[in-house]
Parts: C-alpha cells; sequence; structure tokens
C-alpha cells in the first residue's frame, strides 16, 4: 500500500476507541494530548499491516488476529527508558538498608531464598544493577540465602534485549571499571555481555501488570521493585497494581518506586520509609 495513506490523521473517534482498547489491555493510559504520540508509534505499523485506517487496526486487534497483534502494540507504545544505577540514593539505600534488613527478616523467617521482583524492568539495566549489589553482599548480608531476581515486563522486545545482557559502552557508563570488568565479557570494542555468574541471578518473563489474577502465580517476594511504570497509569489501575504487589510481599518487605511516583493515597497496606535522599515503602504486617 501507498505509505503516505498510512500516515492519515488519526480522527478523535478513532483516538477515543484504541486509548480505551489500550487502557482495557494494558493500563497505560493515554490523554487526549497524547494523540500524536500514538499516531506517530503505530503509522507505519499500519503501513507494514497494509491497513487504511486506525479503525482497521483497531478491527484487527479486536479479531483472530488480535493477540499476536497485541504483543506488536504493547512494543510499540511502550516507553522503555531506563539505566543502570537509576535514581542512585535509592539503589544506595537498598543495598545499605532494604537487602539487609530483608535477609534478617527472611532468615527469622526461616528462608533460604530471597526473592526480588523487578516489576516493569525494560531491557535489563535495573534487575543486573540488583543483581550485582546482591553478588557483592553474598558472602555477608547475604551469606547463606539463594537470591532470585524475577524480572517481568509486557514488551517482548526490551525483554528479548534483557535475556541477551548485551549493552555499549554508552548504556554502561555509570558502572565503574572494576564492576565492568567483573560482571561483563568483552564482545567487541563497544559491545559487552553480563557474564553467567550475574545472569543467573535473574530469570525473565512476560507478566501485564493488569493481569490482576496472575499476582499469585508469581510467589511471594522480600523486596518488589516498581519504579517509572505507575506514572503511565491512572489512579484506577495503580489502586489495583498496589494490592497486586501487597499480597505478594512478605510481612515487612519492601516496596520501592520511582522517585517522582508516590503511593500516598493507596498507602493503607504500606508505611513510608525516608532513607537518605530517597524513600521506599514497608509492608505493615
Ligand atoms: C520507563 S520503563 C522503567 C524501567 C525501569 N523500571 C526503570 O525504572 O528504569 C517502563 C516499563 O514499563 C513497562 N510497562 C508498561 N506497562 C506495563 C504493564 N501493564 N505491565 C508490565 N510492564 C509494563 C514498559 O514496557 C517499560 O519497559
Amino acid at each position: 500500500m501507498d505509505p503516505l495513506q498510512a500516515k492519515q490523521q488519526m480522527t478523535l473517534a478513532e483516538f477515543r476507541s484504541l486509548r480505551d482498547f489500550i487502557y482495557a489491555k494494558s493500563g497505560i493510559f493515554f490523554n487526549e494530548s497524547k494523540q500524536y504520540f500514538l499516531e506517530n508509534r503505530l503509522s507505519k505499523r499500519l503501513g507494514e499491516l497494509g491497513l487504511r485506517t486506525y479503525g482497521d487496526y483497531l478491527s484487527l486487534l479486536q479479531g483472530s488476529q488480535g493477540p499476536a497483534e497485541l504483543k506488536r502494540l504493547f512494543v510499540e507504545i511502550t516507553t522503555n527508558e531506563t539505566s543502570f544505577w537509576r535514581n542512585p540514593p535509592q539503589i544506595e539505600a537498598f543495598q545499605n538498608i532494604v537487602l539487609p534488613e530483608a535477609a534478617k527478616l527472611a532468615r527469622e523467617r526461616g528462608q533460604t531464598r530471597l526473592r526480588i521482583w523487578s516489576a516493569a524492568c525494560s531491557s535489563g539495566e535495573e534487575p543486573y544493577t540488583l543483581a550485582m549489589i546482591c553478588h557483592e553482599l553474598r558472602d555477608t548480608a547475604l551469606r547463606g540465602f539463594t537470591v532470585e531476581i524475577l524480572a517481568t515486563d509486557i514488551s517482548e522486545k526490551v525483554l528479548a534485549q534483557a535475556q541477551d545482557g548485551v549493552y555499549n559502552a554508552y548504556t554502561l557508563r555509570n558502572l565503574t571499571p572494576e564492576q565492568l570488568q567483573r560482571h561483563f565479557l568483552t564482545l567487541g570494542r563497544d559491545l559487552f555481555q553480563v557474564k553467567p555468574d550475574l545472569q543467573r541471578y535473574t530469570a525473565f518473563r512476560n507478566f501485564n501488570l493488569v493481569d490482576y489474577g496472575g499476582y499469585r502465580t508469581l510467589g511471594s517476594f522480600d523486596v518488589i521493585f516498581c519504579r517509572n511504570v505507575l506514572i503511565y497509569f491512572d489512579e484506577a489501575v495503580k489502586g489495583q497494581v498496589l494490592k497486586g504487589f501487597h499480597a505478594q510481599l512478605h510481612p515487612h518487605a519492601y516496596l520501592l518506586v520511582g522517585h517522582s511516583e508516590s503511593i500516598h493515597a493507596f498507602n493503607t497496606g504500606f508505611e513510608l520509609l525516608h532513607f537518605s535522599k530517597a524513600m521506599g515503602y514497608r509492608k505493615r504486617a
């Protein structure tokens, strides 16, 4: 088809129907100022599929090819920005306070496995940062524990990147030369891969945070990281997601959200913790 046709404008009615569909499937809510964002992200896909209108695209999503196309839609519409050591004060609080305390609580419960969930892990920088810290503490605070970092996302594309664990030097700029040498293999002048030693802490899988019935299948956690994704959700979805986290956390276990994300309005089941230059939450018993 003529690619120019695919660039045709999305009507307001099409935008609203697509927006409501996306919200129902992912919890991501686009307000009306985001019409052009959706148009930009989806016009190429329309061209690839040979579709003329966004209405046709929605029909495809609702039809028998819908489940497969939904995966593509999630790849196109998600914002996957992330970095190693993102929000350093919070990561330091994790290393110095949260992790040792979580291990202490787990030990008291008789656990030998410590489980961390990186919910919305994007291309892996967050879970690998956590894995580096766990590796450092394996003979001290984490002595006697097997650590499992479950890392989930809704985008198959970033999950595949995370699983590969291959990053360029720019992406790895926040690591010290020692961390780079200790945890990464050099593949080329500008390409490095996470060593198996670090990779074995992590398990990647697709999980949609609006799959409220699915949380139980993930098991219980000592720490949940859910950073920089709640901002895409409205209050109703945030409330449900936080309920899901609450149910999967052990008593007094930790929840760390993005620095601009507050769960103030929903925090009935959590207490707010003030760390040096960072905040966190802990499940009330
Ligand atoms: C901005 S990134 C944040 C990555 C990382 N947590 C961080 O703070 O650096 C947001 C991620 O949330 C994911 N996401 C969006 N909606 C989701 C949903 N309903 N379920 C699971 N992941 C979702 C996106 O695919 C994206 O990779």
